[in-house]
């Protein structure tokens, strides 16, 4: 059964709380960061992660989507994140920034956007505990899940099992009922969902359905 990761991008700001209270059975909560700069959008930064690690149970998935992350992977851990993503194309030294976060005491993933080809982070596959696939172009939620991921997954998960490796792959973007299965056959263990769990009326509904087609 696929791990959910619903994304607080697409909850209400004004009620994040009230919303993420609403969603039971997740895995994980993904919370999605942004500069204006790596992406062309703002969301949300270290006091949104450092209130839900102290109001919620839930572990935090944090996405980086900025430039430089390894300035402030260590902040972002102590904020609370059991998980931070870092992007291969935001970062001259993106082995430095995946040694910070296991120093830092959390988990650690990479990111690759739609256009970097897996061949970016092979070095890093022994070093770190997830690596996440973007299935949109980053910055935005309610986007359409670009098809071409689903190759990309494939050739991922064929290169962890010839490698004999552990790490889970998550996958971001466009994520809905229509397409889970598809996503969990080529080899996804987790899968990010934002405007298909907010966006609906049940939360934890979603979240089933999601689980309910890849048992
Ligand atoms: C996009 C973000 C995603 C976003 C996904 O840059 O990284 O996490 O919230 O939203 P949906 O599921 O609506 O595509
Ligand atoms: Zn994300």
């Amino acid at each position: 059964m696929i791990k959910v990761a619903p994304s607080i991008l697409s909850a209400d700001p004004a009620n994040l709380m009230k919303d993420v209270e609403q969603v039971q059975g997740a895995d994980y909560l993904h919370v999605d960061v942004m500069d204006g700069s790596f992406v062309p959008n703002l969301s949300f930064g270290l006091n949104t992660v450092k209130g839900l690690a102290q109001d919620c149970d839930i572990k935090l998935d944090v996405h980086l989507m900025i430039q430089n992350p390894e300035n402030y992977v260590e902040q972002f851990a102590q904020a609370g994140a059991s998980i931070i993503g870092v992007h291969v194309e935001s970062t001259q030294h993106i082995a430095r920034a995946i040694q910070l976060i296991k120093q830092a005491g959390a988990q650690a993933e990479v990111v690759v956007n739609p256009g970097t080809p897996l061949t970016e982070l092979e070095e890093l596959l022994p070093e770190v505990d997830q690596v996440l696939i973007m299935s949109v172009n980053p910055g935005f939620g309610g986007q359409k899940f670009l098809e071409s991921s689903i190759s990309k997954v494939k050739r991922l998960s064929a290169l962890r099992q010839a490698r004999g490796l552990e790490f889970d792959i998550e996958i971001d973007g466009g994520i809905s009922d229509q397409n889970v299965k598809q996503v969990y056959d080529a080899g996804v263990d987790v899968a990010v969902a934002g405007s298909y769990i907010f966006n609906a009326p049940d939360y934890t509904k979603q979240v089933q359905t999601l689980k309910d087609l890849t048992k």
